[in-house]
């Protein structure tokens, strides 16, 4: 584990080893204090020299405040190299994440994601942070002070052979009991946030629904759970202090004991006995430090492991595959590109998870020529957006081949294949920022042309003309300004501007009204000859002039045709379409 994250330690190792010598310093600092503590007391006061008092008091002075120096200057680095390594570990896993295909992110799920992304990394950040610091200072402390505890008297340090492994024995407790609630502890952080990431999202569908109360329950139960693992967790640690301490106040008394007989025998001089004294608590404390490291380092464990477990997931989709070819013009070897418009499904089957006995999508032969509209119809959950996003390959055949251009989408680079395959989700998104900021996400250096253009396709410039400041208009978070058609529309509008070699609109004209639909298609017809158009449709008018027509029922294409053919030969298309007939005339 630490080979895996020492990587993003590294650039910071000269901080990280600075720290560590300040601390170690500063740690002989504070134990050469009580040293001259002693000679004070048994020397400058007892022969009643005064000089000699205020010079060792001069020393105590400048050795504590260079300790404190020392303390800052460890503080600092560690300071610095923990936050600067987990920045890094953040920047890394967030790259990462973003080459995850959409199944690789539904392993994990957001919520976790999210987790991982900052919880996880802050308490890794806080144990190197703490950890660089007591983890060199408890180790130097206990084995200074020992050393310097035995040079005063090796009869009273007898003592810690019994403390010493009663404080081990106690802290392994701890630590064997309370580690893995720590992954608990951080499953539970994870089932919180996809409550509350879940709830933010939907606001609107969840004061519409009036389930604020459901909510509210929903995360109050979590919270709770959360609060209760944590209770648990820390509350074991907080149990362990009292006994610790018990230990120590044992030690201190059988010492004072001793010590007493042993001064009084004139033995030991009295200021050896308090120096000893101050020893004994350092002793006892480092070992206390070093159960607190022992508790993080659990803690941050679990976590290291939850963040090394999206370090190294395997993007599902990447351009390992993607094919190299000869530049015609300058003879140089170059990414394979679109050719054309041309969409092939061999034999294609698919399923969301390899284990599940059921198939999403199966056997789906279907060929599409260059610049053809194709319509899919078809109940929800036959399958349609599944059988699309398989196209610019947000998911991967499970078996056959889907070709675009005549060419198996995976010879192509992902930005290759996506930029020349504009797909309107179902449930699209625009993104703050104003409406030609989230169009030009379609191409970045778009001109007003282009931009008038796409919008007269998609039968935004309806519209754009009664918005505050037309083109400028802010859209707010995840574009709330505009109702659902417009919305639609400007989605639409941004796939086109891409000028793609396919363009696949996901019912995407479900919330545009009839007349309006009409007029989009008749611009597609118009404007974008030359592109594959592959329409997803819940009524038949939106699809009854496209080339082909494709039934899909519960993942089989059970019919392929025209309007015309469809009405003579599949009895689905005839039904849906008789309904709809009816349906139409009856609303006039
Ligand atoms: N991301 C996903 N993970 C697992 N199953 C999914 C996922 N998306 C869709 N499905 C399932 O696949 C089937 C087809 O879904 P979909 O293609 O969205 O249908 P349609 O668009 O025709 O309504 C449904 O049974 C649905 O539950
Ligand atoms: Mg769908």
């Amino acid at each position: 584990m630490i080979k895996r994250l020492w990587p993003y330690l590294r650039p910071y190792k000269k901080w990280f080893a600075l720290g560590v010598a300040c601390s170690a310093a500063e740690a002989v600092f504070e134990l050469l204090i009580p040293l001259v503590m002693a000679r004070i007391v048994d020397v400058g006061i007892r022969s009643g020299d005064s000089a000699y008092t205020i010079r060792m008091g001069a020393i105590m002075v400048a050795m504590a405040l260079i300790s404190l120096t020392l303390g800052i200057a460890a503080s600092y680095f560690a300071s610095y190299t923990g936050m600067a390594f987990g920045a890094k570990v953040r920047a890394a896993e967030y790259e990462h994440i973003q080459d995850f295909a959409f199944s690789n992110i539904e392993r994990f799920s957001t919520a976790s994601l999210i987790t991982r992304l900052t919880s996880d990394i802050n308490a890794m950040q806080m144990t190197v942070m703490m950890g660089m610091r007591l983890l060199v200072r408890a180790p130097v402390m206990l084995v200074s002070a020992l050393v310097l505890a035995l040079m005063i008297s090796t009869r009273l340090s007898q003592t810690f052979l019994v403390a010493i492994p009663l404080l081990i024995v106690v802290v392994g407790i701890i630590i064997v009991r309370v580690g893995p609630m720590f992954k608990l502890l951080q499953e539970k952080t994870d089932s919180l946030n996809l409550s509350v990431q879940e709830n933010l999202t939907a606001i609107r569908v969840v004061k519409s629904f009036v389930r604020e109360d459901h909510e509210k329950e929903k995360f109050a139960v979590r919270n709770e759970d959360l609060k209760r693992a944590s209770e648990t967790a820390f509350g074991r640690v907080v149990v362990n202090m009292p006994l610790m301490m018990l230990i120590i106040y044992g030690a201190i008394i059988a010492i004072m004991w001793n010590g007493g007989h042993m001064v009084a025998a004139g033995e030991l001089e009295i200021g050896l006995l308090t120096t000893f004294f101050t020893y004994v608590t350092q002793i006892l404390m480092s070992l206390i430090m070093v159960s607190m490291i022992f508790m993080m380092l659990t803690r941050s464990v679990a976590c290291a492991r939850r963040i090394i477990e999206v370090l190294d997931e395997t993007p599902d989709i990447t351009d390992e595959k993607a094919v190299s070819v000869t530049d015609e013009g300058t003879g140089e070897s170059v990414a394979a590109a679109v050719a054309d418009g041309r969409v092939d499904f061999d034999h294609v089957s698919f399923k969301y998870d390899a284990n599940s006995p059921e198939w999403t999508l199966r056997d789906i032969d279907l060929h599409i020529e260059s610049g053809q509209t194709v319509g899919i119809l078809g109940g929800t959950g036959s399958g349609k957006s599944t059988l699309v996003s398989l196209i610019p390959r947000l998911y991967e055949a499970s078996e056959g081949t889907v070709s675009v251009g005549g060419r198996p989408v995976e010879e192509y680079t992902t930005e290759h294949l996506r930029d020349s395959c504009a797909m309107v989700l179902q449930k699209n998104t625009l993104f703050s920022g104003t409406i030609r900021e989230n169009l030009l996400w379609g191409k970045e250096d778009a001109s007003q042309e282009e931009i008038e253009h796409a919008c007269r396709a998609a039968c935004v410039d309806e519209f754009i003309g009664r918005m505050p400041q037309g083109y400028d208009t802010d859209l707010g978070q995840g574009g709330v300004n505009v109702s659902g058609g417009q919305k639609q529309r400007l989605c639409i509008a941004r796939a086109i501007l891409k000028q793609p070699k396919v363009l696949i609109l996901d019912d995407s004209t479900s919330a545009v009204d009839m007349a309006t639909d009409a007029k989009i298609r008749a611009a597609f017809a118009a404007e974008l000859k030359d592109t594959t158009k592959i329409i997803i449709a819940q009524r038949v008018a939106s699809v009854r002039d496209a080339d082909q027509i494709v039934v899909l029922d519960e993942g089989r294409i059970s019919a392929v045709g025209d309007h015309e053919t469809l009405l003579r030969e599949s009895e689905i298309y005839r039904d849906v379409y008789t309904s709809q007939q009816e349906g139409g005339s009856a609303n006039g």
